[in-house]
């Protein structure tokens, strides 16, 4: 039995854009660990949020690595303008890369951390052959595109799953789950074997988000891995 210290990256989509500045004050001054930058680009998801330029802007301001989530179609087009853009990890959806392969290369070519997320209906089996160059999964609890959506339960499992293929295969990627994650959820999921937990209006819909933060990163998570 061993313990470990889970990351938390609250996800600026579910910040208020119009005190954007405070916003990222009060993550900077939290115990969060990442920023979790949503870009969407209208087509691989059904809305549209911001893209290098927001985030080379929330960059300028946040102490704490960016995690940036990219559901957008073609997103190898756009890779080194989001690490010139300050991403520290750079997450492409599977479903929108053919060449899965190439294109988590040509991420880690530019210093970033790989990351690769599954939409609902993608299975973990996707990544057999690929997980030891991943540096990091994230598992869609949501279908992709907005916040403040219900958490899909067979995500549980899901998680599981994957954690069991990470062993299986010595890979050393980090599992996030991104969606509908909060202080009833969190601890199941650290078992089940999250690492990184992505937290919207848990996080910026609290009456006291530097408390949701703490909460979140309080929870220990025992396992027998
Ligand atoms: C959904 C985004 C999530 C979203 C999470 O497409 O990828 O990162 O902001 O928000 P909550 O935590 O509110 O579900
Ligand atoms: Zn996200």
């Amino acid at each position: 039995m061993s313990t470990k210290k889970h990351l938390i990256a609250p996800s600026v989509l579910a910040a208020d854009f119009a005190r954007l500045s405070e916003q990222i004050e009060m993550v900077n001054g939290s115990e969060a660990d990442w920023f979790h930058l949503d870009v969407m680009d209208g087509r691989f998801v059904p809305n549209i949020t911001f893209g290098m330029f927001i985030v080379e802007a929330i960059g300028r301001l946040a102490k704490k690595p960016l995690d940036v989530h990219l559901m957008i179609l073609e997103p190898e087009k756009y890779i080194e303008q989001f690490r010139k853009a300050g991403a520290e990890v750079i997450t492409v959806h599977a479903e929108a890369c053919p060449h899965l392969h190439r294109t988590i290369h040509q991420i880690k070519e530019t210093g970033a951390k790989a990351g690769v997320a599954l939409n609902p209906h993608t299975p973990v089996s996707v990544l057999e052959d690929i997980i030891e160059d991943i540096d990091l999964v994230c598992i869609m609890s949501v279908n992709p595109g907005f916040g403040g959506q219900k958490f899909i339960y067979q995500s549980l499992p899901k998680t599981r799953k994957l954690k069991e293929l990470i062993i299986a295969s010595n890979s050393a990627a980090l599992i996030e789950i991104d969606g509908g994650v909060g202080l009833h959820n969190a601890e199941s999921l650290l078992q089940a074997g999250a690492d990184v937990l992505v937290a919207g209006n848990s996080v910026f819909g609290a009456k006291d988000p530097l408390a949701a933060i703490h909460a979140l990163k309080a929870f220990e998570a025992r396992f027998d891995f």
